[in-house]
């Protein structure tokens, strides 16, 4: 997201790629400020400064070769061009490009965690490539009937991005004993910790050795808060087991992400306990960074009735077709 003091936003509207932040419809009277585009620890990337007056009537400036786009503000490695005319010019006068000096974060999709440890299911989604990472529990691994060591690793195996795998300790030396050893077994493994005051301890100190860690079981936004300053890699939020109480899951998902987002905590919140495709739409509409789905949900979210009846008359009309 733009900076906070910055004017940009809502009303103007931006979108991004990489190395790349187009702003559209920003008035040439109007002083704007670039903050930092993303949430986390993004530098002040760019700024542009009062536009002068005039500047906007360039129709032929997005046709036109890159280096021959004028600046008109310089501000250290970055600059901002004119590369358009107002497509409302009632109030947008510009589009303005601002070069990046350094790449953006490279994802700001949601990405998707599948919450198993049933191997053919997470084969069968990554199939479609749409794992980005795993997570497990102490409750998924006795699922499989096989050792948790086992099982994570041939999780590593099939996917490449990270992969939660729970301590069991319950006190400080415990945990941080498990983590050490769970972070051992591979580079993509994120300790998974409990949300009580040794398992912050642990994190502290795991994440102080590099050791990435998903703090997990967390139930209201003073716990997330703490999380993260204890060094937490991902808060895990239970959605449905807060829903399970008659509480709102999504309400406090969106105040940890609104928590985060006011003091840029670099913190990624990762919905959990999801059960049906509607959380995934609601954190989706949140902004979460993450959501791990159960297998059934990933084969919900893609269901429609209307694409199977669909692809049935396909089917129906081809064997119609003479064949040559
Ligand atoms: O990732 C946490 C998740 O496994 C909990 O889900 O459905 O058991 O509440 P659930």
């Amino acid at each position: 997201m733009l900076g906070r003091q910055g004017v940009l936003g809502a009303p103007f509207g931006h979108r991004q790629t990489e190395g790349l932040v187009e702003v559209l419809g920003v008035h040439p009277h109007e002083v704007v400020r670039g903050g930092n585009l993303h949430r986390g620890d993004a530098p002040q990337l760019w700024r542009v400064l009062r536009i002068p007056p005039g500047e906007a009537a360039r129709p032929e400036a997005r046709s036109r070769p890159k280096e021959q786009r004028r600046t008109i503000w310089p501000h250290g490695d970055t600059h901002a061009e004119v590369l358009s005319p107002p497509e409302r010019p009632s109030h947008a006068a510009l589009t303005l490009t601002a070069e990046l000096p350094i790449p953006l974060p490279e994802e700001r999709t949601m990405k998707i965690f599948i919450d198993t440890a049933d191997i053919d299911e997470i084969r069968d989604a990554a199939a479609m490539g749409l794992v980005d990472g795993v997570t497990t529990n102490p409750s998924l691994i006795a699922k499989t009937g096989r050792p948790q060591k086992e099982v994570t690793l041939e999780i590593c195996e099939i996917v490449d991005g990270p992969i939660s795998a729970e301590v069991l300790a319950t006190d400080y030396e415990g945990m941080v004993r498990e983590g050490r050893e769970l972070a051992s077994w591979h580079r993509n493994i994120v300790v998974k910790i409990p949300l009580i005051a040794e398992g912050l301890k642990a994190v502290q100190t795991l994440s102080q050795e590099g050791i990435k860690t998903n703090v997990t079981l967390c139930f209201s936004p003073t716990q997330a808060l703490l999380a993260a300053k204890s060094g937490a890699t991902y808060i895990s939020p239970f959605l449905g087991r807060v829903d399970d109480i008659s509480g709102e899951g999504m309400e406090l998902l969106e105040q940890i992400l609104a928590i985060y987002r006011n003091y840029d905590i670099k913190t990624e919140v990762l919905a959990a306990s999801i059960r049906h495709p509607l959380h995934v739409v609601q954190a989706m509409l949140l902004g979460a960074d993450v959501a791990t789905l159960p297998h059934k949900v990933i084969l919900q979210l893609l269901k429609h009735p209307l694409t199977d009846i669909g692809l049935q008359k396909f089917l129906q009309d081809a064997a119609k077709t003479p064949k040559p």
